[in-house]
């Protein structure tokens, strides 16, 4: 089994690119059912999940060919099958995000229902009931999500939450609608503006994605389209926490400030700073210990929840006391264990987590549970006295690009192994 080991206290100096987005590259992959014929996605990042959509996708007749450096080609012309399997949907949640497209394509849609995952129950309702108003027939059935329409047609909707991947399914389901659909209370994040543009190039008709009203013109047909995804927003977040924990120097490139201005702004008031230069360039520079500040994860524009983690790490070596509040997914904490493992001083108490800064962490075998969980014991092992021995590692390859090659490249004493089978479930008698 994969295994990260990190000897810590090494400073991060150098520069580093930022990847494409996996929360973007994946739905831009969805979007490609909605055309027949083939789609160029450049900047996309490989990673764990990409290659999941991969299977999804060929698993209903799609050719999918990586041109090289980023570059997928996904032509979807030749699909014929209609289900996506369970054994692909449980491994990754976000493969909900063909049942919209698949729909629109071809009027019927067999989705295994993604079930729950460490960080939460993970429920699809609301992109359930939003497709019924565009006039689907919906069953559960065997624990598969059977939809059918033979034509959809627009709709007002309104989302109880502003769920991400339930935004971008219904707007991938209304493109092609008769009719005018408008999504009131839809997701802001950066990402789902990224697919709104990714269908406007394929011709789509849609105004206000990135904010609460987005409006959609069904059109006819869509054509081909060729699109770089935008950088990774988490990933750039997770380097500079990197840099807050190690006293680090690193300069980011390809990284979008304006995607993260809840981040910067808590990452600057514990004394980070946070610098742009010319054309998507960043210097992040720590000085060692960082005060301490309170957090609570709220949809965009808030702080976003897969920085929760992250921010946590960082607070367990800050000087004083924070709160951290999630209110996103209901268990989102599993990295708290692990970090206690390494002499983190957390107290949990219902969405909140009380950190008192310690003066070290001190480094330990421990497990990743989740894939942003994962990224908290990579930064508090760099941080940490000693040895850190992170089992369960795919987890943190699901959703980074070689995040171990970049912290090495940086100067981080870190790297990968392959660890003896049950040495994480020993420990953990699970
Ligand atoms: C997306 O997940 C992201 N994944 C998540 O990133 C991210 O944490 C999340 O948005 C929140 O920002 C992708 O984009 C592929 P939601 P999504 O639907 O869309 C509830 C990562 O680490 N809800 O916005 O699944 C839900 O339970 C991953 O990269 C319903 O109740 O999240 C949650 O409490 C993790 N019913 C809240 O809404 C629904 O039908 C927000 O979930 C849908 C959601």
């Amino acid at each position: 089994m994969k295994g990260i080991v990190i000897e810590g206290g090494e400073r991060l100096v150098g520069e580093v690119r930022v990847s494409g987005a996996k929360n973007a590259a994946l739905p831009a992959l969805a979007a490609a059912l909605l055309v027949e014929g083939p789609c160029t996605f450049t900047n996309c990042p490989r990673l764990r999940d990409v290659d999941t959509f991969q299977a999804l996708l060929e698993n209903l007749g799609a050719r999918f060919q990586w041109q090289g450096q980023g570059e997928i080609e996904v032509d979807t012309a030749g699909i014929t099958g209609v289900t996506a399997p369970y054994d692909l949907v449980k491994t990754m949640r976000a493969s909900v995000l063909i049942l919209g497209p698949l729909l629109a394509r071809m009027g019927e849609a067999m989705v295994s229902l993604p079930g729950g995952c460490a960080i939460g129950a993970r429920p699809v309702d609301l992109h359930l009931k939003g497709l019924q108003k565009l006039g689907a027939e919906i069953e559960l059935e065997h624990g598969y999500i059977k939809a059918r329409a033979k034509r959809l047609t627009g709709a007002p909707l309104y989302l109880d939450i502003p769920t991400v991947t339930g935004t971008e399914n219904l707007m991938m389901a209304a493109v092609t609608a008769e009719g005018t659909t408008v999504i009131e209370n839809a997701a802001c994040e950066p990402e789902v503006e990224d697919l709104a543009a990714i269908l406007t190039t394929m011709g789509a008709k849609i105004v206000g994605a990135g904010t609460s009203v987005v409006t959609i013109e069904g059109v006819k047909r869509l054509r081909p389209a060729r699109y770089a995804v935008m950088p990774d927003r988490i990933e750039a977040g997770t380097l500079m926490v990197a840099a807050g924990m190690t006293r680090g120097n690193i300069m980011l490139k390809e990284c979008r400030l304006e995607h993260l201005e809840a981040v910067v702004a808590k990452l600057r008031d514990v004394g980070i700073e946070i610098t742009p230069l010319k054309n998507g360039e960043v210097r992040v520079v720590g000085d060692g210990r960082v005060r301490s500040a309170d957090i609570k994860t709220l949809p965009y524009p808030g702080f976003p929840t897969d920085m929760q983690a992250q921010f946590m790490a960082l607070m367990t070596v800050a000087n004083g006391l924070s709160a951290i509040t999630e209110n996103i997914f209901e268990n989102r904490f599993m990295h708290v264990s692990e970090l206690k493992r390494m002499a983190a001083d957390i107290r949990v108490q219902g969405a909140t987590a009380i950190v008192t800064g310690v003066p070290r962490l001190s480094g330990a075998q421990v497990m990743a549970t989740d894939l942003r969980a994962s990224a908290s014991l990579v930064l508090a092992g760099l941080a940490a006295e000693g040895t850190t021995v992170i089992s369960r590692a795919y987890h943190l390859e699901r959703g980074y690009d070689d995040l171990v090659g970049k912290l090495a490249a940086l100067g981080a004493d870190v790297k990968e192994v392959d660890l003896d089978e049950d040495a994480g479930e020993q420990r953990q008698g699970v």
